[in-house]
């Protein structure tokens, strides 16, 4: 599959500094990044570009993302509303490798006025590195998508 270590950036003004410094991070790592921007520091509005990024992830493209705001949390919500996304903020290691364990997160949001760029890139690392066990955690993240089921 061509996606496999295919990763979709994008931000809002508040983290294009990070967004960068994210990207060169994953690409060192050997990851094919597709920055999709913006690439301007101009006021913009978040939930365009996490719900452009999310499209990225849904459609198959790329296999992960990873969405920036001042935040994390407003460029999260706008993701997660593009089916078959599963997107969390995480301002530690311990929860970007437990949203890639247990819940098979597909997207990671990072705030840029939350967390520093080493423990940003310290994030990053653990989202990347960390593998979805599968198991019982399959059946309740199948209960996400379904929660009627
Ligand atoms: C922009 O000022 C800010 O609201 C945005 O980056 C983000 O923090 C929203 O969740």
């Amino acid at each position: 599959m061509t996606q496999t270590r295919r990763i979709v950036l994008s931000s809002d003004h508040a983290a294009i500094a990070l967004r960068q410094a994210v990207a060169d991070h994953i690409s060192a790592k050997g990851w094919e990044v597709v920055d999709i921007g913006p690439a301007t520091p101009e006021s913009t509005h978040y939930p365009i570009h996490g719900a452009a990024a999310a499209r990225r992830v849904a459609s198959g493209e790329c296999r992960l993302g990873i969405v920036l705001c001042g935040t994390g949390q407003g460029i999260m919500m706008a993701a997660n509303k593009v089916e078959g996304i599963r997107c969390g903020v995480c301002s530690d290691t311990f929860s970007a490798r437990m949203i890639r364990q247990h819940n098979d997160a597909n997207m990671l949001a990072l705030g840029a006025r939350v967390v520093g760029e080493g423990l940003a890139l310290d994030i990053v690392d653990a989202f990347l590195d960390a593998e979805f066990e599968g198991g019982r955690h399959a059946t309740r993240v199948a209960m996400i998508e379904n929660p009627e089921a």
